[in-house]
């Protein structure tokens, strides 16, 4: 594996950065009319632009070099072909097989056995059945779309019944990380397609806070709870899950009422059976796919019950689109592979440390938590795919939300504080929502914040403004320092015509290569969670200690002091 401070382009890319580390970006555009079409690709109805960071056609090139030394193209292919790609584990990610709905076509046809899962060694999250070895998983994927199917039009067409022989009207995702953030983004982006006679409550933290309204909002006789844990031992939802059970079995009065009630999305049956629900109704998913990457898989039933099982499948054949994309086309063109190198250039030469994601789309207002866990779970790591220790900055700190609201919350920082970010502006040209100019409104603020941040400021044009209202040289003076700001922000904006199913397949399929491609540059590998694990194991052995069943452990100084007062109550 490639170490990346030890590539030719790497250390040419240090050397440029220094070069270039006095520009600025409005100079680059005062200069460069064509920067824009330079720096800008489509695909379908997406638009990336990623002119305004700080890079310029040299920039770009060793960028690119950076990519080819790091191996990414054979890497992609590897990735496609379901060969493991980090030698750590031997686990093939295939989240890609899933939206491949052209079947053996994505397959080289040289190598057709690659594309079957023949060992699958657990990582950090339970193991699949044994039965999966050598099963072909096109099959398999498609043997579960059509459980999918079958079951999301049952529950549509009302011919799947509570146990008192009412219809469903209330669907509970149960499920966190992965089995929650996936859905919970694609049922409330595409709200316009959604079943309205439905409603969809996701139901994830372990906070009783959370749970009680949700429940308090079902009837037991016409609620589906869909438990959704790839390991289905996840502490919060298992918690969750049972509380849920607790509820229906009081309201319903009789066991049998489980069986109408709860299914299971999981890949592992035996918990799932053990926690009552029979097989023929758990959804099954499998070892390669990683929790993040899993919104393609039974993960997304409810969102086949929400928005149809059709719309569903425009939804895979989206990220579909975009994986072609991103196999076939060549780096210079291709749109995760940019949004990568970009991403690169600003966090390990350009010093930046965290990375906003700013949405102007209202039913996109879960993409920023959706892209902090694919970005964060994957790339933050401290560990290179040979098990040596990185020396070079990995995974940004991400972090967003809802950008016009930002624009009076946080964005002051942006403009004038003292820390390095990047920022990702997201916006559709076209609403299901008109009224009035509203829509224009929200566009003119998007493309404002991006052109503000890329500009800055300058004392020259501050004095000119203050001129021009009125005010004196000394007053002039007072005020100039204050209304300078540096600009020289770099970000990306990507705008698409309308967000549909397939528009949203392909850009979630956009970020979750663009989170791979960087992750090989880094030598890291993007598909465990290590980190995520520990916390959890201690939470099992605090446990008992919160709640006073056992004695106070060796702890350090501080969570001793905690647990005693938790325990004052
Ligand atoms: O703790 C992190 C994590 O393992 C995520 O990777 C995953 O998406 C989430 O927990 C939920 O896991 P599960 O689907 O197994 O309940």
């Amino acid at each position: 594996m490639p170490v990346p401070l030890d590539l030719p382009a790497w250390q040419q890319l240090r050397d440029h950065a220094q070069d270039t580390a006095e520009e600025h970006l409005r100079d680059w555009f005062k200069a460069d009319p064509d920067r824009f079409q330079r720096f800008s690709r489509r695909f379908e109805g997406l638009l990336l632009d990623f002119s305004k960071n700080r890079i310029q056609t040299q920039t770009l090139d060793l960028l690119l070099e950076l990519a080819q030394q790091a191996q990414v193209p054979e890497n992609i292919e590897a990735m496609f072909r379901g060969d493991p790609i980090n030698t750590s584990e031997q686990r093939p990610v295939l989240h890609t097989a899933l939206r491949n709905r052209t079947g053996p076509a994505l397959r080289p046809a040289s190598a057709p056995a690659s594309a079957t899962v023949d060992d699958a060694p657990d990582s950090a999250s339970d193991s699949a059945s044994e039965d999966e070895r050598g099963t072909d998983v096109l099959v398999e994927v498609n043997r579960v779309l059509d459980q999918i199917r079958l079951f999301a039009s049952k529950v549509r067409n009302q011919t799947w019944q509570g146990y008192t022989g009412k219809p469903i009207r209330t669907i509970v995702n149960i499920g966190i990380g992965g089995s929650d953030l996936g859905p919970r983004l694609v049922c409330q982006a595409l709200k316009p397609f959604g079943d309205p006679t439905l409603t969809v409550h996701f139901m994830s933290s372990v906070d009783g806070a959370h749970i009680h309204p949700i429940l308090t909002a079902c009837d037991p006789e016409t609620t589906l709870f869909i438990v959704a844990s790839k390991s289905f031992t996840t502490p919060e939802t298992m918690a969750n899950a049972n509380t849920a059970r607790d509820w229906l079995l009081a309201a319903l009065g009789s066991d049998t009422a489980v069986a109408r009630h709860f299914v299971a999305v999981s890949a592992n049956q035996r918990a799932v059976e053990a926690f009552g629900i029979e097989s023929s109704h758990m959804f099954e998913f499998w070892d390669w796919v990683v929790g993040r990457y899993s919104v393609w898989s039974a993960i997304g039933l409810v969102i086949a019950i929400y928005i149809g099982f059709d719309r569903f499948v425009d939804l895979l054949e989206g990220a579909q689109a975009m994986d072609d994309h991103f196999r076939t086309a060549p780096l210079a063109e291709n749109l995760p592979v940019l949004l990568a190198l970009t991403g690169i250039w600003n966090s390990n030469f350009q010093g930046v440390e965290s990375h906003a994601v700013l949405v102007y789309d209202d039913y996109l207002r879960a993409l920023p938590s959706y892209i902090q866990q694919l970005d964060m779970e994957s790339n933050g790591k401290a560990i290179s795919r040979d098990g040596q220790p990185v020396s070079w900055a990995t995974g940004p700190v991400v972090w967003g939300g809802l950008g016009n609201n930002a624009q009076h919350a946080y964005f002051q920082l942006l403009h004038q504080g003292m820390r390095r970010f990047s920022a990702d502006f997201i916006a559709p040209v076209e609403t299901p929502d008109p009224l009035g100019q509203h829509h224009d409104l929200l566009l003119a603020n998007c493309l404002a914040q991006s052109a503000a941040l890329m500009q800055g400021r300058t004392e020259q044009d501050a004095r000119a403004e203050l001129a021009a209202q009125g005010l004196s040289e000394d007053e002039q003076d007072a005020l100039v320092p204050y209304l300078v700001f540096a600009g020289n922000h770099p970000s990306n904006t990507i705008l698409y015509r309308e967000l549909t199913p397939r528009t949203l397949g392909s850009l979630l399929a956009l970020f979750e290569h663009k989170v791979f491609v960087q992750g090989l540059i880094w030598n890291i590998n993007s598909f465990d969670q290590w980190g995520a694990e520990a916390g959890k194991q201690l939470a099992k052995t605090l446990l008992p200690e919160v709640q006073g069943r056992k004695p106070v452990g060796a702890y350090d100084a501080s969570t001793r002091g905690l647990l005693a007062y938790c325990r004052e109550r």
